[in-house]
């Protein structure tokens, strides 16, 4: 079996994968062709076709695992291991969010990944408040580059490529408190400044939608989970963070699976 780069010509083994393991992402060209392209997307061949699959980003110092799917008739024979071989090839901090395969977690504590919190997929309808301003993606990354340094302006556009989306500003006293990213009906990423309240911050951004239902993705210790638990969201699904420090992704976030 080879690992190596993915190239065009495995695109349609890539959306074959996905979709066996109830995966869109790998069968949305724009999603495979962002990872590529900012990131790493590996496969493993075998007898000429793409039996599996592997991406990374790099967010800041740290790897985030992005994907990880393998051929549903080969699981368990060590196809995910020699991709997280390869892709996590350079050492280094590492997080993701594992599916509730164990398979997956298995594989991620031998890499160094301790189990932390669980990501929930809410839905519920948006709350009341004063709303936060709907601005340019570009305008959003920057905001979000001052508050924590991190030059994510590459994910605002893939995220605001989404009919409907924009880039999201939450101001508290003139300050910027938060920056994110909404669509129509969900919430991508939204992250607080330090010494504000991601609680606050969240209704504001909720505020911002005309929708009966939003959905979004929180980690279980956020702030704002009791209210939002209070406003009948309900929880849809679970995937489990890992990471090799306990202090790499923020819990007080709202994140994007993939990209963290
Ligand atoms: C998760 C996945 C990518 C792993 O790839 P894979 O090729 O099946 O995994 P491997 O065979 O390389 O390794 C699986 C490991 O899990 C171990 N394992 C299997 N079931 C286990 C269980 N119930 N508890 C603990 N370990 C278990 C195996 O023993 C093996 O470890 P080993 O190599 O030390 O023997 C693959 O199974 C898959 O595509 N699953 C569905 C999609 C998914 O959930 N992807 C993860 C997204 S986060």
């Amino acid at each position: 079996m080879d690992v190596r780069s993915a190239t065009d010509g495995d695109l349609r083994a890539i959306a074959k994968i996905a979709l066996a393991n109830d995966d869109d992402d790998g069968a949305d060209p724009g999603y495979v062709a962002h990872l590529r392209a900012h990131g790493r997307f590996l496969v493993a061949e075998s007898g000429g076709t793409a039996v599996g699959y592997s991406a990374a980003r790099q967010l800041g110092g740290l790897t985030q695992l992005c994907d990880l799917f393998v051929d549903p008739a080969r699981h368990g024979g060590g196809t995910g291991r020699r991709l997280l071989d390869a892709v996590f090839d350079a050492g280094g901090e590492r997080s993701t969010f594992a599916s509730r395969d164990p398979r997956a977690m298995s594989l991620y504590v031998r890499y160094g990944m301790v189990p932390r919190w669980p990501l929930l997929y809410l839905e519920g309808p948006p709350l009341a408040g004063i709303p936060a301003e709907r601005v340019p993606a570009d305008v959003a990354a920057a905001a979000e580059q001052e508050l924590n340094g991190r030059d994510r302006s590459v994910d605002y556009a893939f995220w605001t490529a989404t009919p409907g989306a924009t880039g999201l500003i939450v101001r508290a006293g003139g300050e910027v408190a938060a920056a994110g990213v909404a669509g129509p009906d969900h919430l991508f990423h939204l992250v607080t400044a330090d010494g504000a309240d991601p609680a606050a911050t969240l209704r504001a951004a909720l505020a911002t939608f005309t929708v009966a239902r939003v959905d979004l993705c929180l980690p279980g210790p956020h702030p704002a989970l009791p209210l939002l638990l209070d406003a009948r969201w309900r929880i849809e699904d679970a995937d489990q963070h890992m990471s090799s420090r306990p202090d790499l992704i923020s819990p007080g976030d709202v994140l994007s699976p993939s990209f963290a």
